[in-house]
């Protein structure tokens, strides 16, 4: 039995070839334990949260209560706010904290390397407030400019970064950036959509404010997430969006919150994805990350450097603690034509600007391919890609 028999999606053939999926920095592919606990809650127990006093009612209630549990334990966190995904969680620290704390002439620090969903809800903020918006460079090795970060701490309030980023795969120096952050009395965000799916984080250790990330980077449902929070910032926090569950009384003059993380979902939430993502943690505990991540990024590496001897340019460095990310680009044929041809041989493989504008920007160019790996991925995948890459380079170059 290989990982792979457990994703069905995988067995499938894509233009007449066996699909060899490489997205998987976009969202990664459900085990069957997944597909099946969600087929199971609607077949058995769909129902309505923290509502009624039938027995549906309670068995959704605990499903989706359950995976709440299961990121607390994962992550050793005290307070877990369930939201859409990784863009929800970054828009409600910046509607729920930035809001009720920052002044006009506030300063936030962000950097090159941020992805669309850490830098629009700080614009839109900033326009609403007039804060001030600071960028850290990223420099030639791919890095993010310390010394830069170091000056851009005075007067901040808050810095939002990547932990890894989705088109280098480039794992940011994240203990130093939050001590700094910290020394400066600044909060700090961390996006780790790209991160929690090969680091099993601890988020008390770690001693970030905020961690923002999504189920569905590591084999769960998409349309679901979530934020950590330090316990002194969920107390600075006010709710975002109002409406059902969020309350504790309404009436016609005003209305009293919730204390806990309810205070932060209004309306009907994930039910099925959370219970989707219960099966997800458990099936991921019975893997062993650390040695999956030092497998994939040495499968990265070799297929980097195959691709530098094809021709290619490889956005990225493959050191350790990075992610199985390779961004490349090759010299005459274009990366939508390539992305087509691979398509064409089975290959699942993103083109374009990852969401990630101002890092394109950094590096001149305004889009890559880029080949992510994930647990299920081998060594003969990659093999495969290569001479694949070598026959498309043969035949079009
Ligand atoms: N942020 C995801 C990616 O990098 C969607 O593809």
């Amino acid at each position: 039995m290989s990982l792979k028999d457990d994703f069905p999606i995988l067995s499938r053939e894509v233009n007449g070839h066996p699909l060899i999926y490489l997205d998987n920095a976009a969202t990664t592919q459900k085990p069957q334990v997944v597909i099946d606990a969600i087929s199971q809650y609607y077949s058995n127990s769909n129902a309505n949260v923290h509502r009624a006093v039938h027995t549906l009612a309670g068995e959704a209630t605990e499903g989706y209560e359950n995976c709440r549990r299961w990121i607390k334990s994962w992550f050793n966190a005290e307070k877990a706010i369930l939201t859409s995904g990784t863009t929800e969680a970054i828009n409600l620290v910046a509607y729920g904290w930035g809001r009720a704390n920052l002044q006009p002439g506030d300063v936030i620090v962000l950097t090159e390397m941020e992805h669309h969903s850490d830098i629009v809800p700080w614009q839109i903020l900033s326009e609403e407030r007039g804060i001030e918006i600071r960028y850290v460079p990223v420099l030639d090795d791919f890095t993010l400019d310390m010394d830069a970060y170091a000056v851009s701490l005075e007067n901040a309030k808050l810095v939002c970064v990547v932990h890894t980023s989705n088109v280098l795969g480039v794992r940011n120096s994240v203990d130093e950036l939050i001590s700094l952050a910290h020394k400066a009395g600044a909060k700090i965000l961390i996006d780790a959509a790209q991160a929690v799916p090969h680091d099993k984080i601890d988020f008390e250790l770690f001693n970030a404010d905020f961690m923002a990330f999504s189920a569905h980077k590591m084999c769960g449902p998409t349309g679901i997430g979530a934020l950590l929070v330090k316990s002194d910032a969920f107390e600075q926090m006010q709710p975002f969006m109002g409406g059902g569950d969020m309350i504790e009384s309404v009436t016609t003059s005003g209305s009293t919150y919730q204390t806990n993380e309810h205070k932060f979902e209004a309306g009907t939430p994930k039910i099925a994805e959370a219970v989707g993502w219960s099966a997800a943690f458990e099936w991921m505990s019975a893997i062993d990350l650390p040695a999956h991540h030092e497998r994939l990024l040495n499968i990265a590496k070799w297929t980097a450097d195959q691709l530098r001897e094809i021709g290619c340019t490889v956005y990225g460095r493959h050191q350790s603690g990075d992610a199985a990310v390779v961004s490349f680009l090759h010299p005459t044929i274009h990366s939508e034509d390539f992305a087509r041809f691979l398509d064409a041989k089975g290959f699942a493989v993103r083109t374009g600007h990852h969401c990630a504008q101002p890092l394109l920007n950094r590096l001149g160019i305004t889009g890559t391919i880029r080949a992510s790996f994930y647990l299920y991925n081998t060594q003969d995948e990659a093999e495969k890609f290569i001479s694949t890459v070598r026959y498309i380079v043969g035949k079009f170059a």
